[in-house]
């Protein structure tokens, strides 16, 4: 078929297909193709660009009746004690929207029953090669091919046996031996079996043949008293592997770039046990961490009280008060982009009592103010270390757009990140956010440009922001490496 070229689409059909393939891990071609797909078959999922799903419904964890699978994998079951782990192995794979079909060697019949396989995969399960329903149009070359990927586990000594000698007496055999598709194994065996030479052979022959394996690990055997390499990868791990298999890494437009952000509030202490504090939650910076993570840049998230677990993959330091906020910031220098997203406040108690503060008849205590160090214009003013891009957040409950423009120009950064923080908003604690990224433009005497977007999850907003980031980043790349952080 003919290759498709679309030219012409607007901002928001562009900001649209990066967000949801974004989300849903594709490429945008990859996205458009299943798009296209959707709609011929006749899914209704509106094509409103950012429809934010409603919050009280999660995305589902199971294919929807109708709905189109991404990806397909044949499972083939072999006949192991392990083979109970494969029932939530077929679960842990359609909740990455990977539609699974069942093969159930005749041993594997002994661990499992077709009946609870065919439950979790919602598909009929095939056992028998000379099965007269599936094979009168040579079903077992479509279960060969009509799939992305072909995962055996558990795949036994006797399984591997078969397919190292091209054996095809039996459904799973000939399957294995029919595909054009990758195949994946997770051996599961005693581990003497697994060290036999026979066994060593079997595999070697088949990492030369091109079969990926996973596994398998070591650990306590189902025989009372034996321990050693043999047992099968947890359900997980062969989900992920296959995922990984089935879904070409996403673009890493941040690799080899250090990120440093902050988020949260600050506390300030009044006394041991009484401290100054705003609403803020930290998911929106927690959210950029993880998109700037998974654009593939180092990241260190510096974070103020917030409870909200660390981010996979982001080295993250939790500080109380805007001062060791600075302290940890200063000392995650050098970086190449540094976000301010923390909501840092503005003052702190002047006299922080050491015991905590009695009421007392001579009326409230004085709690006398001074200024907190402002983090954003203290980096963004730095005549050595900078971070090339300075980008801080302007939270406003008035006047937004015009306070942020003041904001830039007094804090000396490069963009500022507007939105609307007024209590109708919900954006304090919500979920969503509603920004405005108002940038300078150093190439074009510092001219100041406003792009505003539409009601986003804090998600993608990260998403978004971390796009615009890759996107200028990349514009400028005449980068030297940096030194690593003192
Ligand atoms: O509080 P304000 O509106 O001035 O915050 C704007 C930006 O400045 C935010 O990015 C915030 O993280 C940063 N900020 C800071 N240190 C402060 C106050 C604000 O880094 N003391």
């Amino acid at each position: 078929m003919a290759s498709l070229t679309i030219r012409k689409l607007d901002d928001a059909v562009k900001t649209y297909l990066r967000l949801r393939s974004a989300r849903n891990r594709r490429s945008v071609e990859e996205e458009v193709r299943v798009i296209l797909r959707e709609l011929i078959e006749g899914r209704e999922e509106p094509l409103t660009p950012f429809a934010v799903p409603p919050e009280a419904s999660p995305a589902p964890a199971t294919l929807r009746p109708g709905a189109v699978p991404e990806a397909s994998v044949t499972l083939i079951i072999g006949g192991g004690i392990a083979a109970f782990k494969s029932l939530d192995l077929i679960r842990r794979l359609k909740e990455r929207r990977i539609e699974v079909r069942c093969v159930l060697t005749k041993a594997a019949t002994q661990f499992v029953t077709p009946l609870s396989v065919s439950a979790l995969s919602h598909e009929r399960v095939y056992t028998d090669l000379f099965d007269p329903q599936s094979e009168f149009d040579a079903g077992h070359i479509r279960l060969a091919r009509d799939c992305d990927l072909i995962v055996v586990a558990p795949a036994t000594a006797d399984l591997m046996a078969k397919m190292a000698g091209g054996h095809a007496d039996d459904l799973a055999s000939a399957i294995l031996l029919a595909t054009n598709r990758k195949v994946l194994l997770a051996p599961a065996m005693n581990p003497l079996m697994w060290n036999n030479a026979a066994t060593r052979r079997n595999v070697a022959q088949l990492q030369r043949d091109g079969v990926l394996l996973i596994g398998p690990n070591s650990g306590e055997m189902a025989e009372a008293g034996e321990a050693g390499i043999g047992r099968m990868s947890e359900a997980i791990e062969i989900a992920n592997a296959a995922e990984k298999l089935l879904r070409p890494p996403l673009p890493r437009p941040l690799a080899g770039k250090r990120v440093l952000i902050t988020a949260g509030p600050t506390h300030e202490p009044i006394d041991p046990v009484r401290y100054i504090a705003n609403r803020s939650s930290g998911k929106q910076g927690f959210a950029i961490a993880a998109a700037a993570q998974a654009a593939g840049a180092e990241v260190i998230l510096v974070s103020g009280p917030v409870d909200l677990d660390d981010p996979g993959g982001v080295k993250v330091t939790r500080v109380e008060s805007a001062r060791q906020m600075l302290e940890q910031v200063q000392a995650a220098l050098p970086a190449d982009i540094a976000i301010f997203a923390a909501a840092v406040a503005d003052w702190r108690v002047a006299n922080e009592g050491e015991q905590k503060l009695k009421k007392t008849s001579a009326g409230m205590p004085p709690l006398q103010l001074v200024e907190n160090p402002d983090i954003l214009a203290t980096i963004s003013k730095l005549t050595e270390k900078r971070p090339p891009l300075v980008i801080g957040f302007a939270a406003e409950t008035e006047h937004l757009i015009d306070n942020a423009k003041t904001k830039l120009a007094r804090k000396g950064c490069d963009w500022i990140v507007a939105n609307d923080v007024s209590p109708a908003s919900g954006v304090m604690g919500g979920d969503r956010n509603t920004v405005h990224l108002i940038s300078k433009n150093a190439e074009n005497n510092g001219e100041i440009t406003v792009d505003s977007w539409p009601v986003m999850t804090k998600e993608q907003v990260a998403i978004e922001l971390v796009a615009h980031i890759a996107k200028s980043v990349t514009a400028k790349s005449a980068d030297k490496p940096l030194e690593p952080a003192s």
